[in-house]
């Protein structure tokens, strides 16, 4: 293609969230955002959660610019400031080596997103956010680095986004060199090796959260007693049994570990000074509908986990989904996001269930979304970009 000063150079990406069932909360240093522990999440499916981002680059544009749903946003923090260094610094090296290249790298960068979900609303936008920001520079770069190498800079930007970049179970493992360069994401299996995963999340609140993750959990290393004990012992161990669990798809023990590491992180937060509460009644409400759920199912069929916020996320295999998801339909009847294909589903209480564990779980919840174990990032036709000619956004 013909260059000129006014060519605009874009690549689209999708990228979808990802919620941790072993929980990443601390941080070894703020600089390099490497955690005090590794951590294992789910991605979920982009056709209900995903952020899609046009990067452009052109020798018009006069200053780096990302808009977020219509509105700009501020990219001169450190973080946007070390991903978009990484990634030019790539692209330099690509351009050293064949001179014939446009020289992308020295251009300024627009970068249009859209969430298809209520953004901070504590369901990893920022994850869903960063890792598109550098799937789709990587794409426009045309660089070749892996997941595992993007991860790295994307890591930079959220910690949490660094697993963002592939589908199925992912393990950020926390590394051990002092420049971070192995803090990185791997998959520990794709969406395919365990496809009946299924997450029912519970939308307590639209709201955005009170305590950011980032102060959140800079609290908690300075000030927990019990946090020392989560990240070097009790988290390494479960992380080993994590994998093993997601390997040989035993889902009794893969929500076993799931409801016990949400619990501790909750704990570590209560336990931060002055104390962190993420979970409100509502949250309560939806543990003891789970619990009652296994109780009386006489296993473990429901597993829920909770972020930096109130949402419950409820895993479960699609194997149970009538027992797991009728008294959850039941309690939230009037919600939305019930489409017609759960229309089948049976609300009658099973024999003996508690009913009592439900009540107050009804009214609280504002919009459920059904939705399963997903694909990593996906790169998007040219004619789909969110830019119009002059690179600017186009309107939704
Ligand atoms: C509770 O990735 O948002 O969701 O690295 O400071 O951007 P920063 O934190 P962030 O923290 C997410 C914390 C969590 C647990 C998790 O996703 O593992």
């Amino acid at each position: 293609m013909a260059s000129s000063s006014s060519t605009i150079y874009h690549a689209t990406a999708t990228a979808p969230v990802n919620i941790a069932v072993i929980k990443y909360w601390g941080k070894t240093s703020t600089k390099l955002n490497t955690p005090t522990n590794s951590s294992l999440s789910v991605t979920l499916s982009q056709d209900d959660l995903r952020t899609i981002t046009t990067a452009s680059c052109s020798a018009a544009f006069k200053s780096d610019g990302l808009w977020l749903n219509g509105d700009t946003h501020d990219v001169s923090g450190a973080r946007s400031q070390a991903c978009f260094a990484e990634l030019r610094a790539l692209r330099k090296a690509k351009e050293d080596n064949d001179p014939s290249l446009p020289p992308l790298s020295t251009y300024k960068l627009h970068l249009i997103s859209e969430n298809n979900f209520p953004t901070a609303a504590g369901l990893a936008s920022s994850a869903a956010g960063f890792a598109a920001f550098v799937r789709a520079i990587a794409d426009l770069y045309e660089l070749n680095e892996s997941p595992t190498e993007l991860s790295r800079i994307a890591r930079q930007g959220s910690g949490s986004a660094c697993r963002s970049l592939f589908g199925g179970f992912v393990a950020w493992e926390k590394g051990i060199r002092d420049d971070g360069n192995d803090s990185v994401a791997i998959q520990i299996a794709p969406e395919s090796h365990w496809s009946t995963i299924r997450a029912a999340i519970l939308v307590i609140s639209d709201a955005k959260k009170g305590v950011s993750s980032t102060s959140g959990m800079q609290a908690t290393v300075a000030t927990s007693t019990l946090f020392p004990n989560r990240a070097s012992i009790v988290v390494p161990a479960r992380m080993e049994a994590m994998k093993k669990a997601i390997i040989e798809r035993d889902f009794e023990t893969f929500a076993e570990l799931t409801m016990a590491d949400s619990n501790s992180f909750h704990a570590v937060c209560l336990d931060t000074v002055p104390p962190i509460f993420y979970m409100n009644d509502a949250s309560r409400a939806a543990v003891r509908a789970v619990e009652e759920i296994n109780r009386c199912a006489g296993k473990k069929v429901a597993a829920y986990t909770f972020d930096a916020g109130p949402n419950a996320v409820i895993y479960y295999d699609e194997e149970n989904q009538d027992i797991v998801l009728g008294p959850l339909k039941k309690a939230t009847a009037n919600t939305p996001g019930w489409p017609d294909k759960y229309s089948h589903i049976n609300t009658t209480l099973p024999e003996g269930f508690n009913e009592a564990a439900l009540t107050p779980l009804s009214g609280s919840i504002s919009r459920v979304i059904l939705t399963g174990v997903g694909p990593g990032p996906l790169e998007v036709p040219k004619e789909m970009a969110l830019i119009d000619a002059a690179g600017n956004p186009k309107p939704a």
